[in-house]
């Protein structure tokens, strides 16, 4: 099968797809070491996504289609879709609130009620694969369009972000991060704070890894100095991706992204968020019914394994919060943007 030419030119990718296997660049290590991971099998890529090998919506959601795609190739010659609807079900479990994961697998299971045979089943789940793939590093382009359009800035601006959004939790470019790339490569990037993001760290590890990389102008901060960043003027926008957006435009991100709502909102700085329309979850009417993870209390309680707590203190670590629509001015999707977002405003869009 001829490469998608689109997956093959970008310079930081999370994955690589081989046909027989799916190679992950270990997040877990990054920026220490750049060490990558090979699964063959679907219930290996669910581990991998489970444990953060792989992270972030978007990339969740290709691992997880290509995961599918192994799952085909190694299929015994008996029931062989039930045993690809197992490889789903492995899949299915691995992470709860990104929809991209569910969005993907959703997809994978249509191409293979279509299949009536292993062979065929096979080569047409691989194909679907690369082309969810493709699809989402085009989105990440179409997306930074618009939000250029969106903001229209006259001169080179500071913006803040969080989490990592970029090649690393995508298929490539980036969603938040994709807006950041396109603005330093239109000369209208001051600089990048990005929020350091505690507990898992993707800002610090990932983030600025990934800028730095690119020679982006970045400024690391601690989560807690985002409010002197905003009240001493150095940024205009708060540029964040998302998990899951439900149908009245509320967002589940990165615990610690309202924080940022509410501070952007106090401090008339513009809140934007840009995802995907694969993660529209237009079936989930508000944030509250979102599904939000909580991961061990070892994350909190240590870091690199070195102990930062009493070993018995109780720990609250949920890893996404949801942003109020109201504190959001723009959602950027592929689809078109939305602004002030509502119920009506995301119909309008996404039906
Ligand atoms: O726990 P993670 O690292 O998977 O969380 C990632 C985020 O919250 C990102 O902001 C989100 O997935 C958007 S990535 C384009």
């Amino acid at each position: 099968m001829a490469g998608p030419s689109i997956i093959e030119n970008q310079t930081t990718m999370a994955m690589r797809w081989h046909g027989d296997c799916l190679e992950l660049l270990d997040q877990r290590l990054l920026p220490g070491e750049e060490c990558w991971v090979k699964a063959v099998r679907a219930s290996e890529v669910a581990g991998c996504i489970a444990d953060m090998v792989v992270r972030g919506a978007p990339a969740i959601g290709i691992a997880a289609a290509y995961g599918v795609a192994l799952a085909a190739r190694y299929a015994g010659g008996g029931d062989w879709q039930a045993e690809i609807k197992q490889g789903i079900r492995e899949l299915a479990a691995s992470r709860p609130t990104a929809v991209n994961l569910f969005w993907a697998l959703e997809r994978m299971e249509q191409t293979l009620h279509a299949c009536h045979s292993l062979a065929e089943a096979a080569e047409r789940l691989e194909t679907e694969a690369i082309r969810i793939h493709r699809e989402d590093i085009e989105a990440n382009y179409t997306m930074a369009g618009h939000a250029l359009e969106a903001m229209c800035p006259e001169q080179p601006i500071g913006v803040l972000t969080h989490c990592n959004t970029g090649a690393l939790a995508t298929g490539g470019y980036g969603t938040a991060l994709g807006v950041i790339r396109r603005l330093h490569r239109e000369q209208l990037l001051e600089r990048v704070y990005a929020d350091e993001t505690r507990p898992w760290l993707q800002g610090s590890r990932l983030t600025a890894w990934e800028l730095a990389r690119d020679h982006i102008p970045v400024t690391l901060n601690a989560d807690g100095a985002a409010a002197s960043i905003m009240a001493a003027g150095k940024v205009k926008w708060v540029v964040v991706g998302a998990d899951r957006i439900t149908a009245n435009g509320d967002v589940a991100n990165k615990i610690g992204t309202y924080s940022l709502a509410v501070l952007a909102r106090h401090h008339k700085v513009g809140f934007m968020v840009v995802a995907p329309s694969s993660t529209v979850d237009m079936a989930l009417a508000r944030g509250a019914d979102i599904p939000i993870e909580e991961r061990d209390a070892t994350e909190v309680r240590e870091v690199g394994g070195r102990q930062l707590a009493p070993a018995d203190v109780q720990v609250f670590n949920p890893v996404f919060d949801v942003t109020p629509a109201s504190l959001i001015d723009v959602i950027v999707t592929e689809k078109g943007v939305v602004h002030n977002p509502n119920i009506t405003g995301m119909e309008a869009l996404f039906g």
